[in-house]
């Protein structure tokens, strides 16, 4: 394969870019002299591989947030016309083939702007055309292992039993995005002959393992993006995928499998309880630590349940019941279940309550946190055998593949049962899996300052009460940045002192730094990157627009606006609170205050004690 050197290219290009129109800008002479003007370390760019065609989009492909505006308002005729650019580079010394697919928008309506989407699952994003709507460019990978065609990266992780392919791993955990970027915006300041002095904004917006990728390319490629909006990262890998088989654990350790409508109606009598603890009686738990320290699971036993029978469901990876429902059922189960009518049991009521307390070992040490109490019990519906017409043990594929594969390395797509696995068993899986992927999976270094020091900002989001990440899975990683990179600031549950939750003084001053470039905000009762139908939740819906007025106009935000979509308060715009800061509502109005809650704050902080290494 040609490669063509990259040798004093730049006046032809400057001559060549001054491209007035999308039709000169799309020439392939012009994307080739471009891509020969670019010089970078280890990437060997082949000129000769490039296409470059004007093409339409229909709809953008940019955060869930953004889906989600776009589905409501029915709202998806927005159509963009871009000149679409693929290429492939190789590493040096190596004759590997990797592909890239690049989206620029009409040179009228650029803006200076550089936009990555995140993926979802194991596969990262293939489409390049998220941007356009912002005016900004953007751009895809094939990450080597033919992403874009629609390879996820499950199906790469193995060569065969017991053979990790390294290349894929890197590539996926935070490689081939951060190399497509660092391709993808000296190109684009090439083709619109932006001056060297001048800024091209760089964002990055997923969600899901969309999130954990964002956080890989603060992490790792920090100095390339000026904002980064990563929502309820799939990250912690090792903990967060093996915690998906923790629920049928539970249920196996207990030789117990409740019927799915008494683990349904735990929930949703938990949601009835809590909703009013947080003063406004709306549907939503707006504070699950109030719920967690003050509701008794327990209460619960002797209350009557009814199901009709249907053909329902499971969860695959990354998406909420509801979802998988509506965009049919790729990658899951489906089964039958009869018409299900009885009460809930005492042990019922112990399969939710092991759940809700999070993975220890056998020692009584923490291995994990869980989801929020009052979140969908997701991963706990047994399978009914309808030889038998009993309810039996079911492992979430999630979890199923991600063992057999990750850990186990053996190249099958599910654990066939869990005879002989205990706790210990599953903090042993996610001990192997943090280790070996502690550099390229893990994704949690909590050391920020590259992307801090170049002026970053990062807006990290997660709902409340997901049943597949749990919250305080991103509480925690803002406390390990917290810890690591402000050391001498001893913001904590001591530095509330006796304040209670009325006064926000002496917290806002301590995270002031903090937030300057990186706030986290909890979406009261929202789902995995989603609403939420059990309760009416708000969610966030123009995360891009307050990110930019961030990044371009200096205007920090101090609350992040969410809109409620469903329920009493349909319409209602709540500007939520930053974290650490909760809400507290004024009784069924639609005010709140954001209050500083020391018992709130240490029933979010977990150690997990059950590893000797520290678990960002
Ligand atoms: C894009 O859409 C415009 C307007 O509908 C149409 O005129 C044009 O031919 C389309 N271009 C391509 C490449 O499909
Ligand atoms: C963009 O180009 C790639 C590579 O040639 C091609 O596979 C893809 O279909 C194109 N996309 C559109 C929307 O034309
Ligand atoms: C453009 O910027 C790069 C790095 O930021 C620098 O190395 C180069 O000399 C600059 N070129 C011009 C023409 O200023
Ligand atoms: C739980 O609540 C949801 C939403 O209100 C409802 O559709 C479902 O039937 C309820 N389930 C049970 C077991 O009560
Ligand atoms: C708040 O609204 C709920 C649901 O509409 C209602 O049951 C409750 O009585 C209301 N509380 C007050 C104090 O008005
Ligand atoms: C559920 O069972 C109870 C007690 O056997 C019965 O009274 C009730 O009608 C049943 N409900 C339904 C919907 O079948
Ligand atoms: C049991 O389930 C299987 C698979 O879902 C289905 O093919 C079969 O018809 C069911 N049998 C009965 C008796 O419902
Ligand atoms: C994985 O295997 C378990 C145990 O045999 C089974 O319950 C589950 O349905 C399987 N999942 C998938 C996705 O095949
Ligand atoms: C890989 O190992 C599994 C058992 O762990 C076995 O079923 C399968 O056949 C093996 N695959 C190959 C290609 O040897
Ligand atoms: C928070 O403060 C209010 C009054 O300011 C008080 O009524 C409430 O009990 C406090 N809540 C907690 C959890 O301390
Ligand atoms: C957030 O909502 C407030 C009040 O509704 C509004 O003034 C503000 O412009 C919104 N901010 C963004 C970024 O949409």
């Amino acid at each position: 394969m040609p490669r063509l050197g990259c040798i004093a290219m730049a006046s032809v290009v400057a001559g060549s870019v001054n491209a007035v129109s999308l039709s000169e800008l799309c020439k392939v002479s012009n994307v080739q002299a471009a891509v020969e003007s670019l010089d970078i370390l280890g990437i060997d760019l082949d000129a000769s591989s490039v296409t470059a065609a004007i093409a339409n989009s229909s709809s953008s492909s940019g955060g869930m947030a953004k889906k989600k505006r776009q589905e409501m308002s029915q709202d998806d005729s927005e159509s963009y016309t871009y000149c679409n650019v693929s290429m492939t580079y190789s590493h040096t010394g190596r004759d590997d083939e990797v592909a890239l697919l690049y989206a620029f928008p009409t040179p009228s309506d650029f803006a200076n702007r550089f936009y990555v989407a995140g993926g979802g699952g194991y596969s990262l994003s293939s489409s390049a055309t998220g941007g356009l709507e912002y005016g900004a460019a953007g751009g895809a990978t094939g990450a080597g292992y033919g992403s874009l065609e629609g390879t996820s990266f499950d199906d790469a992780i193995l060569y065969g039993n017991g053979s990790i392919n390294w290349d894929a791993t890197y590539m996926f955990g935070y490689q081939a995005l951060g190399e497509m970027t660092i391709v993808g915006k000296p190109l684009t300041k090439a083709l619109y002959s932006m001056a060297n002095s001048t800024t091209l904004y760089t964002y990055y917006e997923g969600c899901s393992d969309g999130g954990r990728e964002g956080m890989s390319q603060v992490q790792r490629w920090g100095e390339e993006y000026d904002g980064v909006i990563a929502g309820a990262p799939a990250f912690r890998f090792a903990q967060q995928q093996v915690n998906h088989v923790f629920s049928s654990a539970v249920e196996h350790t207990m030789d117990y499998y409740p019927e799915p409508c008494a683990l349904e109606k735990i929930v949703n009598a938990t949601i009835d309880a809590c909703d009013p603890l947080d003063g406004r009686t709306d549907g939503v738990i707006s504070r699950t630590d109030l719920c967690q320290l003050n509701f008794d699971l327990s209460s619960i036993i002797g209350t009557p349940y009814y199901c009709a029978a249907e053909t329902s469901t499971s969860l695959g990876f990354g998406f909420s019941r509801r979802l998988l429902k509506r965009q049919g059922s790729e990658g899951s189960q489906t089964s039958s279940t009869p018409e299900q009518n009885g009460t809930v049991s005492a042990q019922d009521v112990e399969v939710a309550q092991k759940i809700y307390q999070g993975l220890h070992n056998s020692r009584g040490e923490r291995a994990y946190l869980s989801w929020q109490i009052g979140s969908e019990l997701s991963d706990a519906s047994p399978s009914y055998d309808n030889t038998t017409g009993k309810y039996v043990l079911n492992i979430p594929s999630t979890a199923g593949g991600y063992i057999t594969k990750f850990v186990q390395l053996r190249d099958v797509d599910n654990l066939s049962d869990l005879d002989g696995v205990t706790y210990d068993t599953l903090v042993e899986w996610m001990q192997i899996a943090m280790v070996r992927y502690l550099d390229s999976l893990q994704t949690t270094l909590p050391d920020l300052t590259a992307f801090k020091e170049a002026g970053g900002k990062l807006l990290h989001y997660h709902g409340e009460s997901d049943p597949s990440v749990p919250a305080a899975s991103s509480v925690h990683y803002w406390q390990s940045v917290k810890e690591i990179m402000y050391p001498s600031s001893s913001f904590s549950t001591a530095a509330l002192s006796t304040a209670g939750n009325s006064s926000a003084a002496s917290g806002e001053t301590m995270n002031d730094a903090l937030e300057d470039w990186y706030q986290f905000y909890l979406i009261p009762g929202a789902a995995h990157c989603n609403t939420n139908s059990l309760q009416p939740s708000p969610y966030p819906e123009d995360n891009m627009q307050t990110m930019i007025d961030w990044v371009e106009s200096g205007v920090r935000p101090s609350r992040l606006n969410a809109t409620v979509s469903s329920g009493d308060y349909e319409g209602e715009v709540q500007r939520l609170c930053m974290w650490p800061q909760s809400p507290l509502w004024h009784g069924n109005s639609t005010e709140f205050d954001c209050v500083d809650d020391e018992a709130s704050i240490a029933s979010w902080t977990y150690k997990f004690d059950a590893f000797k290494l520290s678990v960002y």
